[in-house]
């Protein structure tokens, strides 16, 4: 690896378990020296952007909401790549504020038929949404990809974003 932008390209042709695989050891590797969550979580958006875009699933926003500093009962809007978007979400509103008061990961297939759904930007058509903890089992945040398909993301996404989502709560410092 020569520069820090070529964490962004992804080798063609890889599937999309192995883009997620790869996408996990370049955070891994790009999280080792900074505990901060702002650095690492503006990186993880920018892989996470990239690595869907490389395997050719139309995410339009990557990105995180974390619980707001200064009101517990609320999301705030954090790093992301996409459109502007919602700057706060009440836990227990749409489909990161059920993430975020369940937490269990929503696999959205259609946002249409989700009831509550908050729609940030009108042309989304399927989301997931996995929270992630501090060491101490406390809520942090949530990790939030969007799709301009239906059906964007299945249990194979599930499963990689909540190990990621494992490992930005153990790489960052709240
Ligand atoms: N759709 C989300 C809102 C956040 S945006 O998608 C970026 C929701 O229902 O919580």
């Amino acid at each position: 690896m020569g520069n820090h932008a070529d964490y962004s390209n992804y080798s063609s042709g890889l599937t999309k378990e192995e883009m997620l695989v790869n996408l996990i050891e370049s955070y891994v590797a790009l999280t080792a020296d900074t505990d901060n969550w702002v650095a690492n979580l503006s990186n993880c958006s920018s892989l996470i952007w990239h690595g869907y875009h490389s395997v050719g699933t139309p995410v339009n926003w990557t990105g995180f909401y974390v619980v707001d500093p200064k009101d517990p009962s609320q999301l705030i809007l954090a790093p992301f790549q996409g459109k502007v978007a919602c700057q706060v979400i009440k836990i227990g509103k749409g489909v990161c504020g059920t993430a975020a008061a369940s937490n269990l990961t929503q696999v959205v297939p259609d946002v249409e038929k989700y009831p509550g759904h908050i729609a940030c930007d009108g042309e989304t058509q399927s989301e997931i949404v996995v929270p992630f903890l501090n060491t101490k089992g406390d809520l942090v945040g949530v990790l939030d990809l969007d799709c301009l398909e239906l059906n964007g993301f299945n249990e194979i996404d599930k499963k990689y974003l909540e190990q990621l989502a494992n490992l930005i709560s153990k790489t960052c410092s709240w």
